[in-house]
């Protein structure tokens, strides 16, 4: 049988339960058979590649106004192109409700930033940062129907933060509509106390923004989002945890039968608050603000372990792009303390190298983790599975092929992002993307995006987290 667009020949398909040598025939944009010997009308030859569901990176900033009015470094357009040449096929970037706004208008400002601009496939998580009656009663239920099927609360940062009521209304929408909620858990008067401390002592340097965003604060809030969706019996997912105090009440829960999800991130692997320090205590530190801050090694090992064992279900970027100029984190008041420093830190392109090489490579863990990780598992927690996440008939033709034996240093010079550096500056890595396909149609190859923007907004499903 014949009448394939395309067929991957030669590779080694891995996907989260298996690694074994096949072809794959594409049509229509779908994966419409695995074999060997397949032949269609036109041929990538993937020999000594492997072959991988594309990447899914469910944690990511586009285009976000701040509060003070920076901007962001990356928009639709530069962040997908960035997502693609790093081996990704779907992004998940949020669309922030500002406060006194109907988040429906919202979620459409959001769509009209995205539209025609995306090189790779795109959904929204929502951002509650006003949970009216309006917005709990009419607009939640009525977005989750339309396949916004998860949500981002904050339990810190003045213009985001809910307090434990609030959290627990948010929750009790999600539970009824069955969306995920997924919950940035820091304490906020933990941490306004220690920075008014800190800056009362003169402490006002990019490191000790790490100091006022304590662990301690982390797993205070971590432990309070678990107790809080025990009550309402909600799923959630526990994002960007940074490091061995939050995983324990991770497993807490999850040793109680708990739905408490979590996600970690690049660079609670890679840095530690001693990057913050800079060349000498001085503003350099700024290029590794980001919250909650990487901790240190002992954290590391833990992540590490977590990775492993399935305490973490999800590996995202958080990407959250700011220049280290004057139009991002080097302003005049991020200069006179750590507090107004923009949070976050690029890495939607160097995701999947940084867990491919510190992880499958070193031997840390299996390329089937690899991929449940980045992939298979965080389109079964945000509605995506089986049509992304996976490399079976009748899934999406996204695939990234990826040559597990090429070596090179990871260097702003050679990346996509709209920002001007990357945290990750010099760090070797073994394994690398080399060519990215969405539905079939080649998004990047070699490390540079390619071909105009084919990215489409994904309506998406129930998370399993709600399966029985
Ligand atoms: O510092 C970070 N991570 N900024 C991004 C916003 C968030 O909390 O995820
Ligand atoms: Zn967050
Ligand atoms: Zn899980
Ligand atoms: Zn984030």
């Amino acid at each position: 049988m014949s009448g394939l667009d395309l067929v991957i020949a030669g590779g080694t398909v891995v996907t989260a339960a298996d690694t074994y040598a096949a072809d794959i025939g594409i049509r229509d944009g779908r994966i419409a058979q695995i074999g060997h010997n397949l032949s269609g009308a036109d041929r990538i030859d993937a020999t000594g590649l492997l072959v991988l569901p594309g990447g899914i990176d469910a944690h990511v900033h586009l285009d976000q106004p701040t509060s003070d009015g920076t901007t962001m470094a990356d928009d639709f357009a530069s962040g997908t192109r960035s997502a693609a040449a790093g081996g990704n096929t779907t992004v998940l970037p949020f669309a922030l409700q500002i406060r006194g706004q109907s988040l429906r208008a919202c979620v459409e400002d959001y769509h009209r930033k995205a539209q025609g601009n995306c090189h790779t496939d795109v959904s929204f998580h929502l951002i509650v940062s006003d949970p009216t009656p309006q917005v709990l009663g009419q607009e939640l239920p009525a977005l989750v129907r339309d396949g916004y099927t998860s949500f981002k609360v904050f339990m810190t940062y003045d213009d985001l933060v809910l307090n434990d009521a609030q959290i627990l209304d948010v929750f009790e929408v999600a539970r009824r509509e069955r969306a995920l909620v997924m919950v940035h858990a820091e304490g906020h008067d933990a941490i306004r106390h220690l920075t008014r401390r800190l800056e009362a002592e003169g402490r006002t340097a990019p490191y000790y923004h790490g100091q006022a965003h304590a662990q301690i604060a982390e797993r205070e809030a971590t432990h309070r989002a678990i107790s809080h969706a025990q009550l309402i019996d909600v799923p959630v997912v526990i994002v960007h945890v940074s490091g061995r105090d939050p995983m324990e009440q991770i497993q807490w829960a999850r040793a109680r039968g708990l739905k408490v999800h979590a996600e970690t991130c690049p660079q609670y692997i890679t840095l530690t608050a001693d990057d913050l320090r800079g060349l000498d205590m001085d503003f350099d530190g700024a290029r590794y603000v980001c919250s909650p801050p990487p901790r240190d090694a002992d954290s590391q090992a833990a992540i590490w372990q977590g990775l492993r064992d399935g305490t973490f279900d999800i590996f995202s970027s958080d990407h959250c792009p700011f220049r280290i100029d004057a139009t991002g984190k080097d302003t005049p008041r991020a200069r006179s303390s750590f507090k107004y420093v923009p949070n976050g830190i690029p890495g939607v392109e160097t995701r999947l190298p940084i867990l491919f090489s510190e992880g499958v490579s070193k031997g840390r863990i299996s390329l089937q983790r690899f991929v449940a990780l980045t992939s298979t598992n965080p389109a079964r927690l945000y509605g995506l599975y089986p049509q992304k996440g996976s490399i079976a008939i009748g899934a999406d033709a996204d695939l990234t092929l990826w040559d597990p034996t090429l070596t090179r240093q990871i260097r702003q010079a050679d990346l996509n992002h709209g920002c001007d550096y990357t945290p990750y500056e010099g760090l070797q890595i073994t394994g690398w993307p080399v060519r990215t396909l969405l539905r079939g149609q080649t998004i990047a190859q070699d490390g540079r995006p390619c071909g105009d923007p084919q990215g489409a907004h994904l309506a998406r499903g129930t998370s399993e987290a709600f399966a029985p």
